[in-house]
């Protein structure tokens, strides 16, 4: 006999529950300079994903700007200008968010992100999540600084961005971004898997080979941005100067 409506109903939306505790979800996160957090979350993919140098997803770039240059992109020259921040956007299951959220808020050292001589709004605490500061997710990232705030003894405060807001340096502040309305914009190839500037950011070679690796399979771009531009025209031109020497021949 076949099912009648209702029990065919309830297995689509189970069928339909199960699907998304597999789904997957692409968040950002921003404290600092974008070099080490970067690191902090390829670690993080590595360790509760098992991802390895052919998956990994976090990319540097810049987010939680109203405004985009010519191109509608943002670069590391006009990004503060632009009213955005530093972010690593990621692509993890959507069960797995409360344990990236937990890598995010480590990263603080008391109320202050660790890298404290980058002032500025281009450096201010962020979070973008889809649907923002009203969203499910952002529950989820909240409730997961409840170990940090039992060790500190204090909150952070999470904030409704409205796009060009203020440093958030010594105030337990984090601005939330809709990654609808606040997209993510990748930054040059030279900015990822870069060194960090802090004690122990002298990454190893592998790391910072993850550049090619992930830029020969697409899973990032050359922006528009000028240094890209420049790059691929640098590699571009040794190939035109050896096809006309060639054609010589
Ligand atoms: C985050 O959680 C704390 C502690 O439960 C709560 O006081 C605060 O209102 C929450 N913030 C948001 C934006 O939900």
């Amino acid at each position: 006999m076949a099912l009648g409506l209702a029990p065919r109903l309830l297995a689509l939306a189970l069928l339909q529950e199960g699907l998304a505790q597999d789904s997957t979800i692409s968040v950002y996160f921003g404290s600092g300079c974008f070099w080490h957090v970067q690191h902090e979350f390829i670690k993080a993919e590595q360790t509760l994903l098992g991802r390895d140098s052919s998956t990994y997803t976090s990319l540097t770039g810049y987010a939680g700007g109203n405004r985009l240059n010519s191109f509608g992109h943002a670069c590391y020259g006009d990004y503060g200008g632009l009213g955005h921040t530093e972010v690593v956007v990621m692509t993890i299951p959507k069960r797995t968010l409360a344990d990236f959220a937990v890598v995010f808020w480590d990263l603080f050292v008391g109320k202050n992100r660790a890298d404290i001589m980058d002032i500025g709004p281009e450096y201010r605490a962020a979070i973008g999540v889809p649907g923002g500061f009203t969203s499910e997710y952002l529950q989820v990232v909240n409730a997961s600084q409840a170990g940090r705030a039992a060790r500190d003894g204090f909150w952070f405060e999470l904030k409704e961005g409205q796009g060009d807001d203020p440093d958030t340096l010594g105030q337990a502040l984090v601005w939330v971004y809709d990654t609808e309305r606040y997209p993510f914009y990748q930054a040059e190839i030279y900015h990822q898997f870069h060194d960090d500037f802090m004690p122990g950011g002298n990454y190893p070679q592998s790391y910072n080979a993850l550049q090619t690796e992930l830029l020969e399979d697409g899973r990032m771009v050359r922006t528009q941005c000028h240094r890209d531009q420049v790059e691929s025209s640098a590699a571009f031109y040794p190939m035109i100067l050896v096809g006309m020497l060639v054609s010589q021949i």
